[in-house]
């Protein structure tokens, strides 16, 4: 899945096995939250490198292409913003800057090949984010983003090193925890929960990243794996 920098969309492929696992994540998000809401949905792990930017933009694309709606892929990750990377964007002209109040945010959405699909990407990098994460002003954001887009996807930095996501989860309709299996260790796992535990956030379930190949074949060698929260 890791493509050498070409943007994912001109290297998706719908059969591989790594999309099925995409597309039943989604229906098992659905499946789980019934009837409440699902977006705006973050994305987020205990810590670095979990594969959090990775599934954002995976999820945002799958669902973007079962034509249920206009999908926004948001990068909340001002502090290793990625996910312009990955769909071969500019960074500038996104979240940094309408926080700073500098730009209007009907500007800021950039389009993708896909019609269905915009980008928000970080903006440029500010010497401290976590200053703009102040809850009003985030609360009426979403809200914004909300009534354009129905299907709202947060990627976002760690829950340990970072505040701003404890801030952010308690602002969102779901919170899904990506695990990198066989490199996390438990008690790191349990902390990022507890914090979203502490805050009442709504934890939708938890991907399993198998990336490294360390889970056994019947967990989907290699892609993703979700486990329902207990
Ligand atoms: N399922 C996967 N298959 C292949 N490579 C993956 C997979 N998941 C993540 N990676 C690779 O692992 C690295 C980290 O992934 P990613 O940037 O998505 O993690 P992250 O949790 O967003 O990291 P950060 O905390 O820095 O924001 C990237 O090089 C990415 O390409
Ligand atoms: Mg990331």
């Amino acid at each position: 899945m890791n493509g050498n920098g070409v943007p994912i969309l001109d290297r998706y492929d719908p059969e591989a096995p790594s999309a099925i696992e995409f597309r039943r994540l989604y229906s098992r998000l659905k499946y789980k939250m019934g009837e409440k809401p699902v977006f705006p949905l973050m994305m987020t792990s205990s810590k670095h490198e979990e594969g959090k930017t990775t599934t954002a933009a995976f999820l945002g694309l799958t669902i973007a292409r079962s034509d249920e709606g206009r999908v926004l892929l948001v990068d909340m990750d001002l502090h290793r913003p990625r996910l312009h990377r990955l769909y071969g964007l500019p960074m500038q002209g996104g979240v940094s800057e309408f926080l700073q109040g500098a730009e209007p945010l009907d500007r800021l959405p950039k389009s993708t090949a896909l019609p269905n699909l915009d980008i928000l990407t970080s903006g440029r990098m500010v010497r401290s984010p976590s200053a703009l994460f102040d809850p009003p002003l985030l609360r009426g954001f979403l809200e914004e983003l909300s009534r354009r887009y129905p299907i709202v996807i947060l990627d976002s930095p760690p829950l340990l090193p970072v505040s701003d996501t404890m801030v952010l989860s308690t602002l969102v309709a779901s919170v899904l925890l990506v695990v990198m299996a066989g490199k996390t260790p438990r008690e790191v796992v349990a902390r990022g929960t507890e914090i979203l535990r502490d805050v009442n956030a709504p934890l939708a379930g938890v991907v399993i990243n198998n990336s490294r190949g360390v889970l056994p074949y019947y967990y989907n060698y290699k892609y993703y794996g979700y486990r329902r929260k207990e």
